[in-house]
């Protein structure tokens, strides 16, 4: 039967769960996809790094990979905004679908890649994108959809939520545990985006624009993160029944749409506040189901990887059917954003 070829871009945390989950999976795939899928080539910077790959599989040559006619599915894991952007804008108007994880260009670029996605009939899936493992983007733009949604918040970052467990139950220094989240493989590769609070920033803005219908980008999200957050703050929240956590809310209010980040006192009995280590955690509100929580693994290698995996074999799916009613991709409505209240 016919195989499904991929380019792999990355091979860190996220493209090496990746690669060992498809390695798992490989029995399978022709069954829960109707097709075998195959990595064929990955980009890395470094060849000569140490990885549990066949090394005739890398290559830091990125024409090796889009000008391969049986390429067809690119997964973008590398991050950063440049030249992964290049990379992703090149693949589309060459006609392969894209998966990707990364926040950074959804929050910022999302428009443009899927304007380009929808005039190619590609797909482009980033399901990984937010909340790690948790299925969240998929239920927003498909199980939801037939309800008017409010609200959308919750625990959107896996490190700070990390570090603030940490701090809250045992008597660490922030930047020793900061240093186990990313050898944990849980922050960014500058970590400033997590602990600042512009992941969950990214990651609310793409959450908005699907649960609202609109256009939410980084710049409209009011953003604080947990850098000032002392023990002697979260002692004190201890005392008076409260535990701190970097929330993410989006609201679709009469006046438009308010998007903020930032610490905030969650008293012990609200779910959010059994929500720890790198666990995320989101609450939709909308007309018809009322109140839901999607919870899980916010980050880390395989997690991460399951909502990759579940991207590429959707895709595999659209491409063996020959769909052309690609749902990954989503235009948006123009609705108000209120000012930041900074
Ligand atoms: P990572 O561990 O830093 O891995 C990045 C990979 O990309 C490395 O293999 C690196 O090559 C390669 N790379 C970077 N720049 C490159 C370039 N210019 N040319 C060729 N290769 C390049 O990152 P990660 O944690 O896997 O994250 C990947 C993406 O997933 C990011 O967008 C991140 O935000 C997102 N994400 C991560 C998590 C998580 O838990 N880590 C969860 C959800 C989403 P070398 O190996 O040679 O250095
Ligand atoms: N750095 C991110 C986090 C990875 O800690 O949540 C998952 O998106």
């Amino acid at each position: 039967s016919k195989i499904i070829k991929v380019g792999l871009l990355g091979l860190g945390t996220v493209g090496t769960g990746v690669y060992k989950l498809l390695e798992k999976q490989k029995e399978k795939l022709l069954l829960k996809s109707g097709t075998n899928i195959e990595i064929k080539k990955i980009l890395v910077k470094n060849k000569d790094k140490e990885r549990p790959v066949d090394k005739s599989m890398l290559t830091d040559d990125w024409q090796e990979i889009i000008n391969d006619p049986e390429i067809q599915i690119i997964v973008e894991l590398m991050g950063g905004m440049e030249p992964a952007k290049g990379y992703i804008v090149e693949a589309l108007q060459k006609g392969k679908h894209v998966v990707t994880a990364n926040k950074d260009l959804m929050a910022e670029y999302g428009q443009e890649f899927f304007a380009e996605a929808e005039s190619q009939n590609v797909d482009l899936a980033f399901e990984a994108s937010v909340g790690g493992g948790i299925p969240i983007i998929r239920p927003l733009k498909q199980c939801l959809v037939g309800n008017d949604l409010t609200e959308i918040f919750g625990i959107i970052n896996g490190t700070t939520n990390f570090i603030l467990t940490k701090m809250t139950n045992e008597d660490v220094e922030f930047g020793d545990v900061l240093k186990e989240a990313q050898e944990l493989g849980y922050a960014e590769a500058d970590p400033t985006a997590d602990v600042e609070g512009y992941d969950a920033a990214r990651k609310l803005a793409i959450l908005s624009s699907l649960a609202f219908h609109s256009r939410v980008t980084f710049k409209d999200v009011f953003v604080e993160g947990i850098t000032k957050i002392s023990s002697k703050d979260i002692e004190y929240a201890k005392e008076l029944g409260y535990v701190i956590k970097l929330i993410a809310i989006g609201k679709n209010t009469e006046d438009g749409i308010e998007v903020r980040v930032h610490p905030t006192l969650i008293p012990n009995n609200q779910p959010l506040a059994a929500v720890n280590d790198s666990f995320n955690a989101v609450f939709v509100k909308g007309d018809a189901i009322g109140e839901a929580m999607f919870y899980g693994p916010g980050a880390g290698e395989l997690p991460t990887a399951s909502a990759v995996v579940g991207d590429i074999i959707d895709v595999a799916r659209n491409i063996v059917n020959n769909c052309t009613n690609r749902i990954n991709c989503t235009c948006y409505d123009k609705i108000s954003i209120m000012p930041k209240d900074e």
